[in-house]
């Protein structure tokens, strides 16, 4: 299956492929015409380059341009993992893959299969999420049929993702690293390794991930958050929503809001803190799936990975 899969992409075809965070929609890096199917595909704008995914530590010190400490630090420490370093290329993909940016996004995943498939290839494999833009991102292959059934060529099915938020994204171009979106891996063992990192957003030049400035996450009812554990302000909400007569879908961890929520009747779901990130975007496709017009959802401690669960959950509020 991997040798068929890395001949479609060697033939410009597309595959999606399972990682740790999320499926992605893989192509061939150096084939500019497999990966403009990419952008295609995904509805993705241009401006928004893509990530290259690798194989080996060697793999970042032949692409990168000049290799910072932090650079390797963060690759010896993490890699295979949740992180995706931002370093200054050697103009070794078409320039669509980067946008045309003099910097590339290097991730190398934690997954079987798509480290198979990376040294099957032997190029690079750009991959972003396998969803159609502004979507919540695929956790298990049914979602990447339900966006893009008949545009992808291949689809290697591994089970759900056991992380279930996509990879934490760091520019470490210089020597003060700058996470530009949060994600799998928690900032705190960032800073173990390299002391304090600053966030994109925090800083006045516009050094924001590109891809941060568009929707993101998205399902189609709208998300409401709200505040943990307080259980008179959800039964007001959800009362004002029931008497609407709006289809509710509830995502909660405490046992309070538990209550409200099965006396009121509604759809809900349970999990634990610690289970956000994993079903995070599975609730969002389920509920949306079931005709939900409204999805509640408990807010969590920003702590490890919660500041990613709550960074993503904050934009699918967004309207
Ligand atoms: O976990 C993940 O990262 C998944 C799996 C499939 O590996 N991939 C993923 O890719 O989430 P994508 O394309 O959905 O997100 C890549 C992010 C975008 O926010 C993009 O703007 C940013 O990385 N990025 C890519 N190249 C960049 C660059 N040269 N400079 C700054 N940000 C970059
Ligand atoms: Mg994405």
């Amino acid at each position: 299956m991997i040798l068929e899969a890395s001949d479609v992409l060697r033939s410009g075809g597309l595959v999606a492929f399972p990682t740790e965070t999320v499926y992605g929609l893989g192509a061939d890096a150096t084939n500019s015409t497999a990966v403009e199917k990419v952008f295609k595909a995904k509805g993705r704008p241009p401006d928004n380059p893509l990530i290259v995914h690798v194989g080996d530590i060697n793999q970042l010190r032949a692409i990168s341009k000049i290799l910072t400490p932090n650079a390797m630090k963060l690759a010896e420490a993490f890699w295979p993992g949740p992180l995706t370093l931002v370093v200054e290329h050697r103009n070794l993909f078409p320039p669509i893959v980067t946008a045309h940016l003099p910097t590339v996004a290097l991730r190398m995943p934690d997954h079987p299969v798509a480290l198979a498939l990376i040294k099957a290839l032997g190029t690079g494999l750009v991959g972003p999420s396998a969803n159609l833009s502004g979507r919540p991102s695929p956790t298990t292959a049914r979602h990447v049929v339900d966006d893009l059934d008949g545009i992808v060529d291949v689809i290697l099915d591994a089970g759900p993702t056991t992380i279930g938020v996509e990879s934490t994204v760091v520019d470490v171009t210089t020597d003060s690293a700058v996470i530009l979106r949060l994600g799998g891996l928690p900032r705190e063992k960032i800073e173990a390794m390299v002391g304090h990192v600053r966030m994109a957003s925090e800083l006045k030049e516009l050094q924001h991930s590109p891809g941060t400035r568009h929707r993101h996450y998205a399902p189609n009812a709208r998300v409401e958050l709200v505040p943990e554990n307080d259980h008179s302000v959800f039964a007001a909400k959800l009362s004002t929503l029931v008497g609407a007569r709006l289809r509710v879908g509830c995502m909660i961890h405490s046992e309070s809001l538990f209550h409200v929520a099965r006396e009121m009747d509604v759809e809900v779901v349970q999990i634990s803190a610690e289970e956000y990130a994993s079903k995070l975007f599975y609730m969002m496709r389920k509920f949306d799936a079931d005709g939900v017009a409204v999805i509640m959802i408990e807010k969590i401690p920003e702590i490890g990975i919660g500041e990613a669960v709550m960074d993503r959950l904050r934009r699918a509020a967004e309207r």
